[in-house]
């Protein structure tokens, strides 16, 4: 796609309908972040969010979407050390059939990234914010805006580039340091944030959709399903409070010739039904 400059479409995905239905829509990249720390568990950090539970969510994407791109992100704490890494990394691939893993990173980790690589681990190197390293939410803040922090992530991209990683992904970088990148790499560069120069994007489904009250301002909810959830909620909670439901098309009928009188005797020993009730 980015040989053809077509724009890849991305959205983060934590379960099997919705991949079903980001699948359907022609959605290019199914992400399993580690943001559903956030959107599913409501945590407030993604560092605390449980390896397994990341792992039964990823198979679940991939059982909605059989036949798209699923990204899986490396949690963590699943990434202690590289040895830990490469076993999460491998679980992703083996036991979730993922198709890459996202791993957030700079130069430092080189080693790490070399060994998925090694193993023959698809790799997307988020480089920019990494939000994994944030444990001030003061940290929260677009990255790459110094010609110091520019030429790091530009260095960056280039190493991890030059080890094999596949992809790359920037994450609220400004869109002269993307451009560059995407100037000296030959790999899609996907962008969270990273303005029009990368070569596709990525947002939280979640703010999509309109659950995040303060969502990033590259992020504007295109939907409003709180509002349409909140509507089925209510119609329910009525229909039970009015008695509307259950109607005699939702219930399940005993066949022709059995009564529940008879069990009814068979369960007190043969007394007939309501004999002997206290
Ligand atoms: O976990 C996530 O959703 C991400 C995106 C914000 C890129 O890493």
């Amino acid at each position: 796609m980015r040989a053809r400059r077509q724009p890849i479409a991305m959205l983060t995905c934590y379960d099997f309908p919705t991949a079903q239905t980001l699948a359907a829509a022609g959605v290019h990249i199914l992400l399993v972040g580690d943001s559903a720390a956030n959107t599913v568990l409501g945590l407030a950090s993604t560092r605390e969010i449980p390896v397994d539970f990341l792992m039964t969510i990823t198979a679940a994407v991939r059982r909605g979407a059989p036949n798209s791109f699923v990204m899986a992100d490396m949690p963590h704490l699943g990434m202690a050390t590289a040895d830990t890494a490469l076993t999460t990394a491998t679980r992703f691939m083996r036991e979730c059939q993922a198709d890459a893993v996202k791993v957030e990173c700079t130069g430092a980790d080189l080693p790490m990234i070399q060994s998925l690589l090694a193993a023959g681990i698809p790799v997307c190197a988020h480089l920019g914010l990494l939000p994994q390293r944030v444990t001030d939410p003061e940290g929260y803040r677009a990255q790459g805006r110094t010609t110091a922090e520019a030429q790091r992530i530009i260095g960056d991209a280039i190493l991890m580039r030059r080890a094999g990683a596949q992809l790359l992904l920037l994450e609220a970088v400004p869109d002269e340091v993307s451009a560059a990148v995407v100037a000296q790499v030959d790999c899609p560069v996907l962008g969270c944030g990273a303005g029009p120069s990368c070569d596709g994007h990525v947002i939280v489904w979640h703010d999509l959709l309109g659950f995040n009250p303060r969502p990033p301002r590259f992020a504007q909810p295109l939907a409003d399903a709180p509002a349409l959830l909140t509507e089925a909620a209510k119609t329910y909670v009525q229909e039970v409070a009015s008695r509307a439901y259950p109607a005699l098309r939702h219930q399940y009928h005993m066949k022709a010739g059995e009564t529940v009188g008879n069990a009814v005797a068979e369960v007190r020993g043969g007394k007939p039904a309501g004999a002997g009730q206290e």
